[in-house]
């Protein structure tokens, strides 16, 4: 086996070949030549959770610039490449006092993947704001590109996740961006850290700061973000725990209500639980950490027995967002 692969989680895994791209002429290169073979491509692997080595070759972007293409009076239309770090992309936007992803700031990750996973916080996803997104297909090479309608997004999903996963790399993304104030600041308290006519660095600096307090830092502990998605149940199902707890947390959505696997986790008593080297994050139990030399069976493992007891105690399934590899 080759090299390690960069995780988020820290587990130490590798690839038996690992290629970075710095051009689309490159990744057409690298398909040409690992044609047949078994390929992976990757961002910062900060969603990814390895169970071992991966045999076959993982391709990186390291396509990293970002430029504007268009504008009018209210927006601006910009590309990024599918290698560059969302949250330095984000610094730059709300340096330049643009609205639009201020409320995704400090999320671990590339400006690919993101697009791939619909990244989301504090009442704003990616696809809220991404115009279209720049493919080559790995079956040919070809140039595709995916409109946001054709993108199927919906919460932490894409047609890239799902009915074409595997079959596209991401070059690029155009994100469109507001030159006038576009506030989204009724999730949770982000008002009340931001005041209510904050500029776009006041609301990254706000979430920043909410982010710190609750989320581990990936550059101090292994991690994946949030390992599971927020289960969306039926009204029947809330009603019915509502009626046995004091204050159940809960959104009204289409389709159901959703309750916060973070609260469903903590009343089975995993808070801070560990199991080997994983364990349930003290601040946050949606979050899975490395808390010393995990393997993947420990984080799988203790995953599982999570999903387990919240199924026996309230009758819901959960399922991760990580993706396993
Ligand atoms: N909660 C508890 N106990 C806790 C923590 C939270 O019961 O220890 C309950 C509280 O009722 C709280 C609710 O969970 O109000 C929601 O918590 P939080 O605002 O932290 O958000 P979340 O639903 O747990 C989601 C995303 C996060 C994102 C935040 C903010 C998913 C899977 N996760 O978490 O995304 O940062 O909202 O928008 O949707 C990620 O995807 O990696 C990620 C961190």
């Amino acid at each position: 086996m080759g090299q390690y692969i960069p995780n988020t989680f820290r587990m130490k895994v590798r690839a038996r070949v690992w290629e970075e791209y710095h051009s689309v002429d490159e990744v057409r290169a690298l398909l040409e030549k690992y044609r047949g073979e078994r390929l992976l491509a990757i961002g910062a692997g900060s969603n990814l959770l390895f169970q071992g080595d991966f045999d076959g070759v993982v391709l990186h972007s390291a396509m990293r610039k970002a430029r504007a293409l268009d504008e009018d009076g209210e927006q601006v239309l910009i590309e990024a490449e599918s290698g560059l770090v969302m949250d330095e992309l984000i610094a730059q936007l709300c340096d330049m006092g643009l609205w639009g992803l201020e409320n995704l700031s400090h999320i671990p990750g590339e400006v690919g993947a993101s697009a791939v996973q619909n990244v989301g916080a504090y009442g704003v996803e990616a696809k809220d704001v991404i115009v279209r997104v720049n493919t080559i297909a790995i079956e040919d090479g070809s140039v595709r590109v995916f409109e946001n309608a054709d993108c199927h997004y919906a919460y932490r999903d894409s047609i890239f996740k799902g009915e074409l996963k595997g079959q596209y790399i991401v070059t690029s993304v155009v994100y469109r961006l507001w030159k006038t104030p576009h506030r989204v600041l009724d999730y949770g308290h982000l008002r009340a850290v931001t005041g209510d006519e904050p500029t776009p660095m006041g609301v990254r600096e706000a979430v920043m700061q909410i982010r710190r307090q609750k989320l581990p830092e990936v550059s101090e502990l292994g991690s994946a973000g949030s390992f599971f998605k927020n289960p969306i149940v039926p009204q029947a199902v809330y009603d019915k725990i509502a009626a046995s707890y004091d204050k159940v947390p809960h959104f009204d959505q289409a389709g159901g209500v959703k309750i916060p696997a973070a609260w469903l986790i903590e009343q089975c008593g995993w808070k801070g639980k560990r199991l080997g080297g994983a364990q349930v994050y003290e601040k946050q139990p949606l979050v899975i950490v490395n808390a010393d030399n995990a393997t993947p069976e420990d984080v799988m493992n203790l995953a599982q027995q999570i999903c387990e007891s919240v199924k026996e105690k309230f009758g819901i399934s959960i399922s991760p967002e990580v993706n396993y590899i």
